[in-house]
């Protein structure tokens, strides 16, 4: 099972929601992208987080893409079902816990509020393939992912995230990953204290991924 939980680094989860409410109030579709949500906890973490500060008719708008390449085939049914060990959620604040979450009879297990649920989508989704989903995302949270691949990986994936991002959406990494090499000047730090980037709208063509195909590959 991936290492995750809810609310990890909550500050980068707090300034990138900051950023992006002012951004997409009065949108009609309002996506953001979770790559490499394991579980879930980080897409529920954001979308707890969006309930509270976008506001009652902006929410409603709100899609949250949570993929993962789940090579346990595990994480759709989790996610899908929104129930998580009681052990998973001691982490998260009692404010949260108290509004979104429901114990289960035996107190083993609790399950999220079903309002969170309809807005988090899991698809089973290869970052390697350099497929999006969709484009016209305003927040990519890609955090504890890079990681795994290789420099050349990492610079696909960027120009892959560039390219689904609305101009001047946002993006989110964790702490220790820097801008990869090559995208200094397609991206701007927006936080100083946060790996939290805006994507600048730059022409350029080698940058264009091949087709974006929206993928039926939804659980
Ligand atoms: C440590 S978890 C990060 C979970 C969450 N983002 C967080 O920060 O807590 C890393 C995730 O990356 C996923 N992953 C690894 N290679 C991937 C790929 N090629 N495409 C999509 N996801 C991948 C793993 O399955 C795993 O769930």
């Amino acid at each position: 099972m991936a290492f995750t939980y809810f609310f990890r680094d909550t500050h980068t989860l707090e300034k990138s929601i900051e950023q992006f409410v002012p951004f997409v109030i009065g949108y009609q579709n309002i996506y953001i992208w979770d790559a490499g949500c394991a579980s879930g906890q980080e897409a529920y973490s954001l979308a707890m987080l969006c309930a509270e500060h976008m506001g009652y008719f902006a929410f409603k708008n709100l899609q949250i893409d949570a993929t993962d390449i789940d090579a346990s085939n595990l994480f759709a049914d989790i996610i899908r079902r929104g129930l998580y060990p009681s052990d998973q959620v001691q982490r998260i604040p009692p404010y949260y816990h108290q509004k979104y979450f429901t114990g289960n009879e035996k107190g083993d297990h609790y399950g999220i509020d079903s309002k969170l649920c309809k807005h988090v989508r899991f698809y089973k989704h290869d970052l390697l393939s350099l497929q999006p989903i969709r484009t016209n995302y305003s927040l990519i949270v890609c955090k504890n992912v890079l990681l795994h691949f290789n420099e050349m990986e990492r610079r696909k994936i960027m120009a892959l995230f560039y390219q689904c991002l609305r101009s001047g959406g946002f993006l989110a990494m964790e702490q220790t990953q820097k801008m990869i090499h090559g995208f200094e000047d397609k991206f701007t730090l927006v936080a100083t204290d946060a790996q939290l980037y805006r994507k600048i709208d730059t022409v350029d063509n080698s940058m264009v991924i091949s087709d974006c195909k929206t993928t039926s590959a939804y659980y």
